[in-house]
Parts: structure tokens; sequence; C-alpha cells
């Protein structure tokens, strides 16, 4: 193993690896626990929360792409409080840190979940607003900039020390906008991108392969989007850090998405194919900081170097 400092800090938060998985990809871990020990993680963002339960959106909302998966899950989650009382202690037994994913369908429900949440003691919350699956709240909140400042203004008044930071939509015409609105309201991170909107069609008959006729595209496909976007967030809010997603299975997929300025890297679709996926970029992502003589991963953060 090269001798790289693989630790880094999100928003204050010291995570051992720059690898988490990303929300709506593992679960709340029990299943993934099986393969390995999630201390062995950077972090786990949890499958995405709201207020009350649901049950999501009706099937089959999962069809596969070249190179990708559309998904149009719709949110299906077992509530907020339940995640506080059932899964919550499960994930804290593992030396990692838990990042708590939101969605509100008001910013008052996004202030009631933070403020549990915070209460509940969770490292970092995340602020979904770019959910394309969702008729309330989602993607409404983050492709407008006034709502998506409002949202991180409710979510930040009530996280009290837990850091806040907040999920943006590459589903907009401009990121750096909506980066900008969040950072301005006083995010203390962004994450992105989350699934980039698009449609499947079953040529006999007719029909949208998915029930809700949309869904969002994620997966090995988007990757040149995400850094691309990861890059313009970076250049228009520099000095916010920044969680990159979207398409990463391999070392050389984090160390893109670092060098365009990400602090960290969430793996997602990836870990449908390979449980390990989170591993292997890690160990990849280390050895290639260490072929690059590098003493700290972090050193990654920021470097490209743009024509
Ligand atoms: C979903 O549950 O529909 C996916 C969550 C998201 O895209 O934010």
């Amino acid at each position: 193993m090269p001798n790289v400092d693989m630790s880094v800090t999100l928003a204050g938060v010291r995570l051992k690896n720059p690898v988490v998985v990303a929300s709506g990809t593992f679960g709340f871990g029990r299943e993934y626990g099986q393969f390995y020990g999630l201390g062995e993680l950077g972090g786990i963002c949890a499958k995405g929360l709201t207020l009350h339960p649901r049950e999501g959106n009706p099937a089959p909302r999962i069809a596969e792409t070249p190179m990708g998966i559309l998904n149009s899950v719709g949110l299906q989650n077992p509530g907020v409080d339940a995640f506080i009382e059932e899964e919550l202690p499960f994930l804290r037994q593992f030396d990692t840190k838990v990042i708590a994913n939101i969605s509100g369908n008001t910013p008052e429900e996004y202030g009631i979940m933070c403020e549990k949440l915070a209460g509940a003691g969770v490292d970092l919350i995340e602020v979904n607003i770019s959910c394309p699956n969702v008729k309330a709240g989602g993607l409404a909140y983050g492709t407008r900039p006034e709502l998506a400042a409002e949202v991180t203004k409710v979510a930040k008044a009530h996280a009290g020390p837990v850091p806040v930071m907040v999920k943006l939509s590459p589903n907009v015409t401009d990121v750096t906008e909506i980066a900008k609105a969040a950072a301005g309201a006083g995010a203390d991170a962004l994450s992105l991108i989350n699934t980039i909107r698009g449609m499947r069609i079953d040529v006999n008959t007719r029909r949208p392969i998915l029930k809700m006729n949309t869904g969002g595209l994620s997966g090995p496909a988007v990757l040149p989007v995400a850094v691309r976007m990861v890059w313009e967030a970076a250049c228009a809010v520099p000095g916010l850090p920044i969680l990159g997603m979207g398409g990463v299975s391999k070392g050389e997929d984090a160390a893109q998405m670092m060098l365009a300025g990400a602090s960290a890297v969430a793996v997602g679709t990836a870990l449908f194919a390979d449980p390990y996926a989170p591993l292997k970029v890690r160990d990849e992502l280390a050895a290639l900081a260490g072929r690059q003589g590098l003493a700290r991963v972090s050193e990654l953060t920021g470097g490209v170097k743009p024509w």
C-alpha cells in the first residue's frame, strides 16, 4: 500500500479516506455490511429521508441503459424517525461518518428533519434539492436560485452544529447560479451531481420502460458531465468544499473529481455491479496518488490545470 495520507476534510468533518457511498445506492448499509466492515468507508450517505414514510413510485422504476441506469424510485424510505430509531444505531457501530440525506415538500419540513437529525447526532446533513422523481420539493427547489437559498437558510437555522451540504441537480442551464445561491445562504458544502433526467421507450409496446415515464440517469455515462459541473461549481464558489459524484467507478474517476475541485467523492451506481467498488476506488486512488508522489490525497483537490 503506498504511503499516502488518505484523510480529507469535508465541511470540517474529517473522513479517514475520501470515498463515501452515495445516497440511494447503499440503503442503510445493512446489506453491504455482509461484504466488508463499513468502517472501511470514508462515510456513508444513507438513503434519502422524508419527514413521513414513503412507498415511492410504482414499478418498473429501474431500467438499464448503456453505461448506466435510469431510476424513478421516488424517495421510498421509512421516514426520518424510523431512521433515527432503527438505522442510525446500526450505522453508529462503525468507525465511519454518517451523512443523512433529506428531502422535503416544504422548507419547513427540511427544518424539522434537520433539527431531529442534529439532535440524533449525524455527522453531516445532505439537503437534497435535486430529486427528479417527485412532484413536490425536489427539483423545484434545485432549479431556482431563490428557492435553493430559502431551503438552505432554513436547514442551516435548524441543523445546529451539524454541517449542511446542499445536493445540486445537473438538470439546470447553469449550475453555478444554484451553487452561488446555496453558498450565499450559508451552505457548508455542496454535493453534485444528482441524476440527469432521461427516458427509455420499448419500441414494441411504445410504452416508456419506467412507469413514471422518465427517471434519473446515473452510472459511468454521466462522469464527464459530473466532472464538468464540479469544476464549474468549484470555480464559482472557491473555498466551499464539494463532495463530487456521478459515475465514479475507478480510482482515476475519483482523481478527476478531486482535480476538478472535490474534497471527497461518492461512489453510487457502481455498487450495483460490484459491492466492493468503493474499496477498489479508494485503493486505486491511493495507488495513483502514490505514483504521483503525493504525501496526501487532498493535494489533488482543485489541481486541474485548465488550458
Ligand atoms: C429517488 O428516490 O427517486 C432518487 C433520489 C434522488 O434522485 O434524489
